[in-house]
């Protein structure tokens, strides 16, 4: 097998392109995917100030390291969940990917900012609680240190078993706001999704490819047990049929999203923390106070 651009020895087949590559050119073809979703949804502008969430894991991994490449104004954020050899292990990884982007990294302790770290929460579902802080407290460093992005590495399988839950459970109103960006309201600051047409198993890819170090365990606590089972259906249907997945979305965005109804979400600001909620309350801080 020949990478179909350089005929050197192939490192992958991608076969919904029924093309070949050697590490180097399949760099750059996931690059200018990256690069073309980037321009398309109109993701990043100029004047834009970028903080990238990097967890330490595959996909955020390959997103700094991408946007790096693409972007000056880019700046990591890692929050130190306190999961022990897991915490650890991903905040060297993170530290180790910034040096070789070139990129500021500035750690955050979840400890400090929130006075507990993830194993002392006591809910039986600790994995959703933890997406919610995180979600909060990386929109709130946003928000205070001055960006006006927040980078996540979603890939395409994490967005479509997002979607095929909001299918199965007739989600209209999550899956209406499904996209590769999200608009700032006030405090609530813009989230893009760079990634949005990369699959799971490229990302994986590309690290290899370009030398990214990055964490290969998961997060002990992690209960994705339903996505993880779309995600296998999913890869039943590319195996059979190469492309299904990129198609999947493609239709989603074209045809089917422009005929859902567009709820406009009403926010304000939370009585307690004075960040966006479409409660009084918002969600974090019931949260903190159920666990505290
Ligand atoms: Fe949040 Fe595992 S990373 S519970
Ligand atoms: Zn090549
Ligand atoms: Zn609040």
């Amino acid at each position: 097998m020949k990478c179909s651009v350089c005929k050197k020895p192939a490192f992958v087949k991608v076969r919904y392109m029924k093309k070949s590559y050697c590490k180097e050119h399949f760099a750059q073809f996931i690059e200018s995917k990256v690069k073309n979703t980037i321009e398309k949804f109109k993701l990043i502008d100029e004047d834009d100030k970028i903080l990238v969430a990097v967890s330490g894991g595959k996909d955020s991994s390959a997103l700094l390291y991408i946007l790096s490449k693409l972007f000056n104004n880019v700046v990591a954020i890692h929050l130190d969940l306190g999961i022990g050899e897991f915490s650890r292990k991903s905040k060297e990884a993170v530290k180790e990917l910034s040096k070789l982007c070139n990129v500021e990294l500035k750690i955050y302790k979840l400890k400090d900012m929130v006075g507990f770290s993830i194993p002392e929460i006591k809910l039986e579902r600790r994995c959703g609680a933890c997406g919610l802080i995180k979600r909060y407290l990386l929109n709130k460093i946003a928000y205070e240190e001055g960006f006006n992005k927040i980078a996540v590495g979603h890939n395409l399988d994490d967005e479509l078993s997002f979607i095929v839950n909001c299918l199965i459970s007739g989600d209209i109103k999550q899956l209406s706001r499904i996209g590769p960006k999200t608009q700032t309201k006030g405090k609530l600051i813009g989230r893009i999704k760079p990634l949005y047409k990369c699959y799971e198993s490229e990302m994986k890819l590309y690290c290899d490819a370009v030398g990214i170090n990055y964490v290969k365990e998961i997060c002990p606590f992690s209960k994705g047990a339903k996505q993880a089972v779309y995600k296998k259906a999913l890869d039943l249907i590319e195996e059979k049929s190469p492309g299904s997945k990129l198609s999947f979305i493609n239709s989603f965005i074209k045809k089917i999203k422009p005929l859902l109804p567009k709820e406009e979400v009403k926010l304000n600001e939370c009585k307690e923390c004075g960040f966006m909620t479409t409660s009084d309350v918002c969600s974090f801080c019931k949260l903190v106070k159920r666990i505290k």
